[in-house]
This record gives structure tokens, C-alpha cells and sequence, in this order.
């Protein structure tokens, strides 16, 4: 069970209103359950309990998301003194993003992660076949394709991001779904194990340029190249660091080199370019 600070007030509201109980999310917004109210604990359907200061701790850090166990609190985040990054699971009124360092996976401005989800992948629909989603984070790419694709290939190469990942209520179809396969790999190596005109779509979204370069590089687009099929697309994400100028920059740079690797049709899409083979 997985609350944050959304489900947290809720809970409070609900006790200074005098009810016994209460209906919540305890997986992010995915379903409700209710939740006891009995002489100042918070009893949850598994029978564990939280007092109202542990409430009041969760609404205190409205950044994170917390595992409820042992009748304990845990912020799902963690860090790596070999990746020397900072994991977190931040919570939102939908699907909740990750963050690494500070850094966000998913456009938040103004919109939710699955509606940043739906616009990568509605700019290159209709999607059929066989999908690479060369970057996993929590999978939302990957998930969304895989409801319109036949099988969907999709690769992180950070152990910490699929940990995060295990506990996300909102990632466990990457998990269980007989459609998508998880590659623990990078990408820049892994895409060489496939064959030539396999994907009928790929979906490129990449950490921001100075944290993965390898993934913006020309070797890269042509190794993407090869993979997909005639007239197939690539949505690729070349997001917002930095100012205006050099977001724009970066789209025009990775314009260029998508056409040297041999793309057509390059198109500014959400966040990002879409091109054609
Ligand atoms: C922007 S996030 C992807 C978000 C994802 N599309 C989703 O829907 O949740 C980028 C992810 O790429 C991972 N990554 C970085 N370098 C990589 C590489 N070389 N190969 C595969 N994944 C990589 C990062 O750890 C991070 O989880």
C-alpha cells in the first residue's frame, strides 16, 4: 500500500468530519479502498495501522510517496553511491513520475505524466507490430504502446530505476504483461543484438543530453536506423534543458543528425521530433 500527501489530507478530513470511515486511494489513484477511522488510528484493509502524525510527516513532504509497512512509514527513494544519483517516486494527482537527481522523467508542467505519455505515443500512431521503447524509466511508453503494438521491447540500464520501478503501482504491467519485455541493459550496446527492419516503431526518450550523450550521438540513429522498418517512425524526446535558444539548438542539432543517419520527414512533435526511415 502506497499512499501520499493527497491521501493523507484525506484521511484528516475525513476524521475532524467525525466518520468512521473513509474511501482512498492506497495505489496512487489505480483503484480505492476504505480505511477505518477507530480511536485515533487510521486502521487500512490489511489491518495495519497509522496515527495522525504519521499523517501529518506524509503531508509534510508532499514530494513523496510512502509505503505503508509494519504499521511504518517508508519514502519510496533511495541512493546510489555508485550511480552517486538520488532516486524518488513524486506523487501527482494522476500517475506519479520519477525523479533522478532532482530531475524529472516526465513533463509535469501543466500536465499529468500520462497525458505526457499519450502525446509521445499519439505522435507517431497508429502503432502496430513490433515496438522498441529504448529507454524505461517507469514505463509508461512502453506500457501505452503495448495496448496497440504486438510486443514491446524496452531497456534500462539502472538497476535503481527498475527497483523504483517494482514498487510502482502504475509500472507493474511492465512486470506481468505478456506483450512487453524488460531489457536491464543500455541501449547504446543493446540495440546492436537486433536484427535489421525489425521495429515498426520506436519510441526514443532519453535523460536530458549532458547525462546520457551516447543516446544523441550519430553511431546511435544510425544503429536505430537499421533496426526499423521502411516508412516506419521514431518518436525521439529532446525535452527542455536550458534555455529557449538551447532547446532549440538541440532540436535542430538532432534534426541534422537524424537526417545524416539517413531519417525523412522530421517533424517537431511533443517535447521532441518524430522522423521516418
Ligand atoms: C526520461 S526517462 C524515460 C521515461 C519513460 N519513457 C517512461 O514512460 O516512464 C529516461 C530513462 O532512461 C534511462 N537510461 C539512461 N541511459 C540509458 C541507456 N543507455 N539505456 C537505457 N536506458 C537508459 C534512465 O535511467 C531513465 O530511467
Amino acid at each position: 500500500m502506497i499512499i501520499s500527501h493527497y491521501e493523507a489530507e484525506q484521511l484528516l478530513e475525513a476524521k475532524k468530519k467525525g466518520l468512521k470511515s473513509t474511501d482512498i486511494s492506497l495505489d496512487l489513484n489505480l483503484s480505492r479502498a476504505s480505511v477505518k477511522i477507530e480511536n485515533d488510528f487510521f486502521i487500512f484493509p490489511d489491518n495495519q495501522k497509522l496515527d495522525e502524525a504519521q499523517l501529518k510527516k506524509i503531508i509534510k513532504n508532499d514530494t513523496s510517496c510512502f509505503l505503508i509497512k509494519d504499521n511504518s512509514i517508508l519514502k519510496i527513494q533511495l541512493f546510489s553511491e555508485q550511480t552517486n544519483k538520488f532516486y524518488k517516486l513524486v506523487p501527482t494527482k494522476n500517475a506519479p513520475t520519477i525523479e533522478i537527481s532532482g530531475i524529472r522523467m516526465h513533463v509535469t508542467k501543466e500536465m499529468t505524466p500520462m497525458e505526457d505519455t499519450k502525446k509521445k505515443i499519439g505522435s507517431i500512431m497508429p502503432i502496430k507490430g513490433v515496438v522498441l521503447d529504448t529507454c524505461m524509466g517507469l514505463g509508461y511508453t512502453a506500457i501505452l504502446a503495448s495496448k496497440y503494438a504486438d510486443f514491446v521491447f524496452t531497456c534500462e540500464r539502472d538497476e535503481n530505476v527498475l527497483e523504483i520501478a517494482q514498487l510502482n503501482p502504475w509500472s507493474r504491467e511492465l512486470f506481468n504483461s505478456k506483450k512487453i519485455s524488460v531489457l536491464k541493459a543500455g541501449i547504446f550496446n543493446e540495440i546492436k543484438i537486433f536484427k535489421n527492419n525489425m521495429f515498426d516503431a520506436v519510441i526514443h526518450d532519453p535523460p536530458r543530453l549532458s547525462l546520457a550523450t551516447e543516446l544523441y550521438s550519430l553511431d546511435f540513429y544510425k544503429q536505430i536506423f537499421r533496426a526499423l522498418k521502411k516508412n516506419s517512425n521514431i518518436y525521439h524526446y529532446t525535452g527542455s534543458p536550458g534555455s529557449k535558444n538551447r532547446k532549440i539548438n538541440l532540436a535542430k542539432n538532432v534534426a541534422e543528425r537524424l537526417k545524416t543517419a539517413g531519417f525523412k520527414g522530421i517533424k517537431r512533435a511533443h517535447y521532441g521530433l518524430t522522423a521516418r526511415k
